[in-house]
């Protein structure tokens, strides 16, 4: 079996319900995950959650719940946004899932029986929301600590420690021969920055089982349990070992004991992550992987982070975005067509009311539902739904438009490919305006060139079906049946000019964008 295309997203921490930015990434995620398999690659897609550790623990707490019981009900609100999303992952992890643990413990085991871990006693000042130590360096000019940190307080412990210091040289070297590792470049840049300008701490990878219960008990010491990093990172391994991905299995345990299932997914593809937490998958996880023998994921690709009108999205002011009641209002299609159109996966974006409604009425509705429906209306008013002989009069766009896409497609170039795809729309719109379909139907001598324009707006439709399949899945699926089609426009192969064979028989048109009163 060859290797799968293995793309994961972070997994999430439940101390909330899923909001805008955690949508956003899932959202990226499936439009790579969709295009590859559009594209004709087999792929592995992970998503999940991130249930341990004292941001979960203090949520559940102050809602009276067991943290069990907490993460149990709200992994359930992120499976069901992640369905009405339209989300294709192939598996789904939860960090207190046996499967999780057990890996973990595994290769906690390994690493600490080849002295990669050391015993030291720490004083410093500590951020329990945080779950980290801080150093001078994180202090204010005034020498305070920044609120993001939340409450810090001095604490004096003994802990296990994983070496970094070691494995600074490498890393840097790694960074700059393969460019490809963390994108865009200047996160790139970010990391190279931060590795070169100091030297390594060493990773605190234990907490006090007295002072923080939820996680999971180090297998060579029951008084600790890991720290919530090491845990979270190791699930874009834990769950291909459980698939029986003989490369991951194998790090976890010289004579693996879980059948090789033929499944290959390690090294991961891309790691699509957000720009805060890059640090943990382009320092401290190639460091890991390194000390386990693993080769390291081909890419990490950080986004940017969405704020509200302007203004930091959240809970506690209320400026907040909640996808599942866009996609009530708007439909879902809506809501992933505004994240991957308004923001390039890299820089910060800002979502805005206005501006969602803007690129509704004025792309999804004016533009692609205008087009779709008017072509298929005058299809069926003028030839009875049947297609005339092929034309190709806008051939030649639709395939520079196609050539376009795909290469957008396979550079992650998600913004990009739908502005080629807009293009293509725009230029149909024009065509109707220009050889006005409504005037040739009313003068029997131009019933051929009637014929030629009708042909090339259904065929256009058709085409800009399979383009818009990754992204807008659900309108896609329309467009296809609108033009009678069977099955989902899930082959990008199909895009190829002249797929709809003359005497064809459409389905009925219908609008795809409702118009809303403002
Ligand atoms: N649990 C860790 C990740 C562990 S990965 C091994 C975590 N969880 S999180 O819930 O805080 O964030 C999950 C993802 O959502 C991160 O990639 C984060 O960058 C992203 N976002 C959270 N808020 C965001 C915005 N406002 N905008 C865009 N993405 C943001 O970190």
């Amino acid at each position: 079996m060859s290797k799968r295309f293995y793309i994961t997203t972070a997994i999430d921490y439940v101390n909330g319900q899923p909001h805008l930015g955690h949508a956003y990434e899932k959202v990226i995620t499936d439009v790579i995950a969709r295009s590859r398999r559009s594209l004709g690659q087999a792929v592995f897609y992970l998503t999940g959650l991130d249930e341990h550790g004292q941001k979960v623990q203090q949520a559940a707490v102050a809602e009276g719940k067991s943290p069990q019981a907490y993460c149990d009900e709200l992994a359930q609100s992120f499976q069901s946004l992640w369905r009405s999303l339209g989300i294709t992952n192939d598996d789904f992890v939860r960090t207190t899932e046996p499967r999780h643990k057990e890996f973990v413990q595994a290769i906690l085991a390994r690493l600490h029986a080849q002295g990669q871990f050391y015993t030291a006693t720490y004083k410093g000042f500590y951020s329990t929301k945080e779950e980290t130590f801080l150093t001078d360096k994180d202090r204010l000019p005034d020498g305070t600590f920044d609120p993001s940190w939340g409450e810090v307080i001095e604490l004096e412990e003994t802990n296990y420690w994983f070496k970094l210091r070691e494995h600074q040289q490498w890393l840097i070297d790694y960074l700059e021969a393969n460019p490809a590792f963390v994108q865009p470049d200047y996160r790139r840049n970010e990391v190279l920055g931060f590795l070169k300008s100091q030297p390594l701490e060493d990773l605190c990878i234990s907490r006090p089982a007295a002072r923080l219960s939820w996680g999971i008990p180090l297998p060579f010491d029951p008084n600790y349990v890991t720290y919530v990093w090491f845990d979270a990172l190791v699930n874009y391994i834990s769950v291909p070992a459980a698939h029986g991905d003989a490369t991951v299995l194998a790090a976890a345990e010289p004579e693996p004991k879980t059948r090789d299932s033929g499944l290959r997914l390690w090294p991961a593809d891309i790691h699509v992550i957000g720009k805060d937490i890059l640090k943990f998958h382009a320092v401290f996880w190639p460091i890991m992987l390194k000390a386990m023998g693993l080769p390291l994921p081909k890419q990490v690709l950080a986004h940017g982070w969405w704020q509200k009108e302007g203004a930091k999205i959240s809970k506690s002011t209320g400026n907040i975005v909640d996808p599942v009641a866009v996609i009530n209002e708007w439909g879902v299609d809506a809501f992933r067509f505004y994240v991957v159109r308004e923001l390039d996966i890299g820089p910060d974006g800002n979502w805005t009311d206005t501006g969602f409604k803007a690129r509704y009425q004025a792309e999804l509705a004016n533009g692609l539902g205008n087009l779709v429906n008017r072509s298929l209306s005058m299809l069926k008013r003028y030839r009875q739904g049947i297609v005339p002989a092929r034309s190709d009069g806008l051939a030649g766009e639709a395939a520079r438009v196609v050539a376009d896409t795909r290469s957008s497609l396979e550079n992650h170039r998600l913004q990009a490919a739908l502005l080629a795809i807009w293009s293509l729309i725009t230029r149909a719109n024009q065509y109707v305006d220009q050889t006005a379909p409504f005037k040739l139907a009313k003068d029997p001598a131009q019933a051929a060139r009637l014929d030629e324009v009708l042909y090339n707006l259904a065929e256009t439709c058709r085409v800009l079906a399979v383009l818009l399949w990754p992204f807008l899945p659900g309108t896609a699926t329309k467009i296809y049946a609108q033009l009678g089609l069977c099955g989902e426009p899930d082959q990008f192969a199909a895009a190829a000019w002249g797929g709809l064979p003359a005497g064809h028989q459409l389905g009925e048109p219908s609008p795809l964008f409702p118009r809303k009163e403002a």
